[in-house]
């Protein structure tokens, strides 16, 4: 797909390419591949995780992909998520009944189990109490499934349809709170079925009932892992391109890192980087990019200095939206023009670097596309945003460039996405496993439209823009002093345009105000505020007003997701 086709991507065409064979996945042919169907459960992409991280490779495909797609893949074992339907509703999710006769092991979870039930003949009903949240778990049978596990145990459910009775055949292992039957299974038949779920970290033998089903039910070999895609998708990617050139926006973040030094290793030199530093990155950051790229990996790399632009174009400029609109298509501007004069300079007729490889963005807008000759363009898709694109969402399926706005329709680029098959977390993985510097493997989340968003409800001027680098500074360096920073996933400044009146040394104080924001979450779709410890924002409110002539003022952000989002705006 060519970035010029991004915009007319369709939910369905997304679904579509969901389902593709794996062209773009990095799964040893001889990896066993668990299938995870997915019937629209909230959890759904955790339980492909969490067989990942069992080892065994898993992919999570719609669950109307069909009996032949199901089989062509060969699994090891199939497993059907939750679910919001009813099984009886019309138009609720109906199970294939071809699946349960391909000889492979199948393990339902909470919709999935009904299905299940329902379809062999047990009693499936509305209860008149739902049975959300934490519950109590009786095993009264290990079987196969639950075997050596506690016979009292919590789990987490979320349910109103019950299974009441097993179907015929079946074993009734453990019931709940809320269920008389929360486990059953068929080892004869390889059919099995959890009412609670796995995959969440509420339920603290989760991962052993999977264990259990992937090792000792499925006999799967568990000698995946995220590192073992690099050699493979090294091979996929010299296919792909041949001795093509290849372009690389670099952002900083640990996506973009990953991908390019995947390509960097798979094609050398073929592959330029383009690090556009917009003025609005963290302190130090564009330095740490640079340094990693060019002097550790000896990557090529454009660097552009193109602060003056952005600020020139974010002057005056208070509403959000129009600041991110400003950055997005300033950012496309400037790695337009940077691929047009890489363009050149292959034709022999530019300047590809100055002496230290960094260019000042002048802003003539020349254009020499033609003359360009990168037919690649390398893009950190996860498999998170497959996934995304593919549930109906109708989201593109391919993530905006740098994330502050898609390239335009014109530059026609061939996409190499070496990081399509991995989840964020396996991605840092490979990143370690490519020698990756720490600081850049474990970056937190960063919006591409930097620091502008988080001068909130005022212009984003370089004065302002400076002291809230110099804050978010003495945040990060107490954090990781603490050593909280891979615990949190996120946690930055915010400078409100408001100014409040202090008493410092027994002056009075007109200043600024500091808003702390520290977030734990797993996908930024839900977030909670992080308690960090009050000896540590003591440290950081008195660092800051001590060392921030401006500051006079620090609070802290208690405020979840929802209702509140991660950044303020
Ligand atoms: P909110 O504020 O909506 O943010 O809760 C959810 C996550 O998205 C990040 N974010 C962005 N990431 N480009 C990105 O790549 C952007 O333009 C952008 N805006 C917000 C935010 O930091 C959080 O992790």
């Amino acid at each position: 797909m060519t970035v010029a086709e991004q915009g007319t991507v369709t939910a369905a065409s997304a679904a579509a390419e969901l389902v593709e064979p794996s062209a773009n996945l990095g799964r040893r042919p001889a990896t066993d591949e668990v299938v995870v169907l997915d019937y629209g459960g909230q959890y759904s992409q955790l339980i492909a995780r969490r067989v990942r991280e069992c080892g065994v490779f898993s992919e999570l495909l719609p669950h109307h992909v069909g009996v032949e797609e199901v089989s062509r893949r060969s699994p090891k074992a199939l497993i059907l998520s939750g679910g919001p339907a009813s099984v009886y509703a019309a138009g609720a999710p109906r199970l294939d009944s071809g699946l349960l006769e391909l000889d492979i092991p199948v393990l339902g979870i909470c919709y999935g189990m009904q299905l299940l039930a329902a379809e062999l003949g047990g009693r499936v009903e509305a209860a008149e109490v739902g049975e959300f949240g934490r519950s109590q778990l009786t095993v009264h049978q290990g079987g196969r499934l639950l075997a050596g596990l506690p016979s009292q145990q919590t789990c987490w459910m979320s349910h109103r349809d019950t299974v009441f009775a097993a179907p015929p055949g079946f074993t009734a292992l453990a019931s709940s709170t809320g269920s008389p039957v929360a486990a059953l299974e068929h080892p004869e038949r390889g059919i099995y079925g959890i009412q609670f779920h796995p995959e969440v970290v509420h339920t603290p033998y989760g991962q052993d009932v999977l264990r259990r089903f992937l090792f000792d039910v499925c006999s799967c070999d568990g000698s995946w892992s995220p590192a073992s895609i690099v050699e493979d998708q090294i091979e996929r990617i010299r296919a792909q391109v041949g001795d093509g050139s290849v372009i690389c926006g670099l952002s900083g973040g640990v996506d973009s890192s990953v991908a390019a030094l995947l390509v960097h290793r798979a094609v050398g030199d073929q592959l330029t980087c383009v690090f556009v530093d917009h003025g609005l990155m963290r302190k130090n950051e564009g330095e740490q990019v640079i340094h990693a790229f060019r002097d550790t990996f000896k990557v090529p790399l454009v660097a552009v200095d193109a602060e003056e632009r952005f600020l020139a174009r974010l002057r005056g400029i208070s509403e959000p939206e129009t600041k991110r609109r400003i950055i997005g298509e300033e950012f496309i501007r400037v790695f337009e023009e940077e691929a047009s004069r890489l363009g050149a300079a292959a034709g022999g007729t530019g300047d590809r670097f100055d002496g230290a490889g960094v260019r000042r963005g002048d802003g003539d807008g020349r254009s020499n596309r033609e003359a360009f000759e990168a037919r690649f363009l390398v893009q950190g898709t996860l498999y998170s945003d497959v996934i995304e694109s593919g549930g109906g969402t109708g989201a593109a399926t391919i993530k905006s460039h740098h994330n502050v706005g898609g390239l335009p329709a014109d530059l026609r680029f061939e996409l190499v996405e070496p990081l399509r098959s991995l989840f964020k977390d396996e991605v840092r993985a490979v990143g370690a496993e490519l020698g990756l510097p720490e600081r850049l493997v474990w970056r937190q989340p960063f919006p591409g439209p930097g620091l502008a968003i988080r001068v909130v409800g005022g212009e984003a001027t370089r004065e302002r823009l400076d002291l809230l680098r110099d804050a978010d500074h003495i945040l990060q360096e107490e954090i990781r002093r603490a050593g909280l920073y891979r615990e949190l996933w996120q946690s930055f400044c915010v400078l409100p345009d408001i100014r409040t009146v202090g008493v410092q040394g027994d002056e009075r104080t007109y200043g600024q105000v500091i808003a702390i924001r520290a977030v734990t979450s797993d996908d930024a779709m839900t977030a909670d505020w992080a308690r960090l410890p009050y000896d540590l924002l003591e440290t950081v409110a008195s660092r800051m007003i001590n060392e921030l002539r401006e500051v006079n003022r620090v609070v802290l952000d208690i405020t979840s997701k929802p209702p509140g989002t991660i950044e303020w705006e």
